[in-house]
């Protein structure tokens, strides 16, 4: 009998290890990311050498809440950092199962729904988590979710997430800071006429309408390339979705018409893309960025060579840089996509810091986010703020010096005000880097810089 014990012991050993390693691995990675508080940053005379970008963050956040509508979802060129990471955890709790393979970049999220409330300590960390409002919608009809809150850089209001479910029929009631959500036996209307152009609405209306059965139409909706990357997840479900400007025609079929098992490539990450191209601008000599679709750049590109910078499109998925010193001063207003992003504006506003002459940037998505003008100040910029409205005068040159990230983007800023000023820059909070951007010391460190975390 004993014997039997013993085998059965040996037999299920390596699964348990097997499953306490993923458990591990996840937590190890994010405690990883934690585990630093600034990156050093000091002068780099040139980025010379190709670097490959990541995948899109924004767009792997919807397509793990899409994880919740089928039994086994596997992502690839999957992005390893904070908001994802947290994403993970956050379907761990929800019951299903992750293995992470970090080497090819690869995630395959498997099992059944356990629970449907998101803790407030993990959702609370990034604004993506609302998205999980919309996968378990879709899944099961029911979901309780804290409000996300604001972040630096705007109040964030989920107005539109709400004002949508309600238009459904949906049952919602705010409780201690959670939003308790069911979807109606009956879906009271079909069509939905977004009175803001938002990513995560669009996002989360597309989610919940994967769960119901029949036509719908979504007016007004944003067109980012995470959103049509998601478009092409839904489509490979089995859902019918037709475009025309932004009006979507949605038809889904019975629940049991839907794939319950597939494989989705995330599409390249635009807004890293970007950041390397701007860093090209200034330092490359020249600089490859890899592993990019040209064709979520249009605006970005038209505005680097506008500042005068020599770009070469090489292929589809490459570009070489050239820098230009000093860049030409521009004018720049942030709008939905296909206008220029709100992503990059923080990354625009430090190569115009040493721009020729004066730019003008008018930020048009969100109402705070300027905070990284401060830093670069702080670093000899000639920035003034008025409202909405950033007036820069191109200085000679920055000066490093101890700073703080604010937001996502804003970090990026400061890697590139220290990447070109003189003397060593100090980042502080520099979480908010590694919530965005998969292994960006690694990467500046591979073409010559010195970018260090602490
Ligand atoms: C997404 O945020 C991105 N995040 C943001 O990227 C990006 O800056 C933003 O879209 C705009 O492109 C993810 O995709 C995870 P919105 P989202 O809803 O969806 C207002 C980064 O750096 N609004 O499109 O939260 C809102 O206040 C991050 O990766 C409402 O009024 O942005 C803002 O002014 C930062 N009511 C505007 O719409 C709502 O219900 C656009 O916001 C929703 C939004």
């Amino acid at each position: 009998m004993w014997i039997n014990n013993i085998h059965t012991i040996f037999v299920l050993l390596p699964f348990l290890r097997l499953k306490f390693l993923k458990v591990e691995l996840l937590e190890e990675l994010i405690e990883n990311h934690k585990k630093f508080s600034k990156m050093v940053v000091k002068p780099c005379a040139e980025v010379k050498g190709e670097v490959t970008v990541s995948g899109s963050k924004n767009s792997a956040l919807p397509l793990l809440a899409s994880a919740l509508l089928v039994e086994e979802l596997i992502l690839e060129n999957f992005p390893l950092l904070l908001d994802t990471l947290y994403a993970l955890k956050i379907l761990k709790i929800l019951g299903k199962d992750i293995e992470l393979n970090p080497t090819l970049k690869r995630v395959r999220i498997y099992g059944e729904i356990k629970r449907i409330k998101v803790p407030y300590e993990l959702s609370s960390r990034f604004r993506g988590s609302i998205l999980f409002l919309g996968g378990l919608l879709g899944a099961g009809g029911k979901a309780v979710i804290s409000h996300p809150g604001g972040c630096a850089i705007g109040a964030r209001p989920i107005d539109q997430h709400l004002k949508f479910l309600s238009h459904l029929g949906a049952n919602l009631t705010l409780k201690g800071g959670y939003i308790n959500a069911s979807l109606p036996k009956e879906v009271k209307n079909s069509n939905f006429v977004f009175d803001v152009v938002t990513v995560t609405g669009t996002e989360n209306a597309l989610l919940t309408l994967a769960g119901l059965e029949g036509e719908f139409t979504l007016e007004n909706v944003a067109l980012e390339p995470e959103v049509f990357d998601l478009l092409d997840f839904l489509r490979k479900l089995g859902i019918k979705i037709l475009t025309h400007g932004r009006t979507l025609k949605i038809s889904v079929p019975p629940k049991g018409g839907l794939k319950r098992r597939l494989t989705h490539r995330v599409i390249p990450d635009r807004i890293e893309a970007g950041t390397f191209l701007v860093l090209g601008s200034l330092l490359g000599n020249p600089l490859k960025v890899s592993g990019l679709n040209t064709d979520h750049l249009g605006v970005l590109l038209e505005k680097l060579e506008e500042a005068g910078v020599t770009l070469k499109i090489l292929t589809p998925t490459e570009v070489e840089v050239f820098r230009s010193l000093p860049p030409k001063g521009l004018f720049i207003e942030t709008a939905p996509y296909p206008g220029f992003p709100t992503d990059m504006q923080a990354q625009f506003m430090a190569m115009l810091s040493v721009a020729r002459g004066s730019s003008v940037i008018v930020e048009k998505i969100f109402e705070n986010r300027f905070q990284h003008a401060l830093e670069l100040v702080r670093m000899g910029a000639n920035i003034k703020i008025k409202g909405n409205t950033a007036v820069i005068e191109g200085v000679k040159k920055l000066v490093g010096a101890p700073v703080k990230a604010t937001d996502l983007r804003a970090s990026a800023s400061l890697v590139i005000a220290g990447l070109i000023a003189e003397g060593q820059t100090e980042i502080s909070e520099i979480y908010h880097l590694l919530r965005g951007y998969e292994d960006m010391d690694k990467k500046l460190t591979f073409l010559g810089c010195h970018a260090e975390l602490i």
